[in-house]
């Protein structure tokens, strides 16, 4: 059966009801920056810290912060750094903080993964849980961070997980789910009492509005911090949610006094390429089914993912 098969599940404990987002944020900031899939690339980590110290914001990182970091030394130098930030597990942190669970990479990969990508996500988590197992600190701090977060900025509820919400592996806020069957990601806002969803996991980034019974709402997913997003672009993305506009944003949405954006992680592309390669030879897993996306990006465009009725004027909210 397709759900029990490595990579294709959901594990029992990934899930979490929407309604643990109806809480008391748990942090308060005034300039945000989430960071999910940063996928072991520690130039895209420099570009990430960069970003946020220059304006002093706060920032998280949901998830998939480890992926191609097989190598040992990189892969402490990662850790280390994510950790001295605000930051929840994804499910690569999830498996490699434990032995094999069966879920494989834990991706929940939905039936438009082809079975080789999804093979291959199981030999990329091998590789790298036997590179954790040299860690056991690093396995014990990853294995032990949040699945959710709810912040406040401005007066706006933002929910932060890896996946969706109701699922750390969950797809339903991928750019395709919210295209098809965007009537289950609005139900689940309404449930979850949250102005903005900020979420990854799915590797493509999206930003859509939603009429809900608080006012418009919004769900916004990065795509990734670490590897391109967009047709032969070479950078990654952050999510920033703040009362000022960014002068880098790509795209963004208003909501109220507030912004919500799409900003460029500007890495050395070079430099990537050249580490990657030597952690990720012609013919391993991940230069088979990564290589190509982060030479030229994936087949996608920033118009199929700009999805919100004013991007560049004020949505409704209700008080
Ligand atoms: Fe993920």
């Amino acid at each position: 059966m397709a759900r029990t098969r490595p990579g294709r599940s959901c594990p029992r404990h990934y899930r979490y009801s929407p309604a643990v987002f109806a809480r008391a944020a748990d942090l308060k900031a005034q300039s945000l920056y989430i960071a999910g899939g940063l996928y072991g690339n520690p130039f895209a980590l420099e570009a990430v810290l960069d970003l946020a110290r220059r304006e002093n914001a706060t920032l998280v990182f949901n998830g998939d912060f480890n992926w191609f970091d097989a190598d040992p030394t990189e892969f402490r130098k990662i850790n280390d750094t994510v950790l001295r930030h605000v930051a929840l597990r994804g499910n690569v942190e999830t498996e490699i903080a434990g032995e094999d669970s069966g879920a494989g990479c834990g991706c929940g990969y939905p039936e438009w993964v082809g079975d080789g990508e999804v093979e291959r996500s199981n030999e990329i988590l091998e590789r790298l849980r036997e590179t954790a197992r040299g860690f056991p600190d690093v396995r014990a701090r990853v294995g032990g961070l949040p699945m959710h977060l709810v912040a406040e900025v401005g007066g706006l509820r933002v929910g932060i997980a890896h996946g969706d919400a109701e699922s750390l592996a969950g797809w339903q806020f991928s750019q395709e789910a919210l295209r098809e069957r965007p009537e289950r990601a609005r139900a689940v806002l309404a449930g979850a009492a949250i102005d903005v969803f900020a979420c990854t996991h799915t590797c493509l980034p999206v930003i859509q509005d939603f009429a809900t019974p608080r006012g418009t709402a919004l769900v916004v997913n990065n795509g990734a911090a670490g590897m391109p997003n967009f047709r032969d672009t070479r950078f990654g993305l952050a999510t920033r949610i703040a009362s000022v506009p960014s002068g880098q944003a790509l795209y963004g949405a208003r909501l109220g006094a507030i912004v919500v954006e799409a900003v460029p992680v500007r890495y050395d592309h070079d430099a990537w390429l050249a580490r990657f390669d030597q952690v990720w030879p012609a013919g391993s897993p991940a230069a088979l089914s990564y290589r190509r996306r982060i030479v030229s990006g994936p087949v996608y465009d920033v118009e199929q993912a700009l999805r919100t009725g004013s991007p560049t004027g004020a949505l409704p909210r209700a008080a």
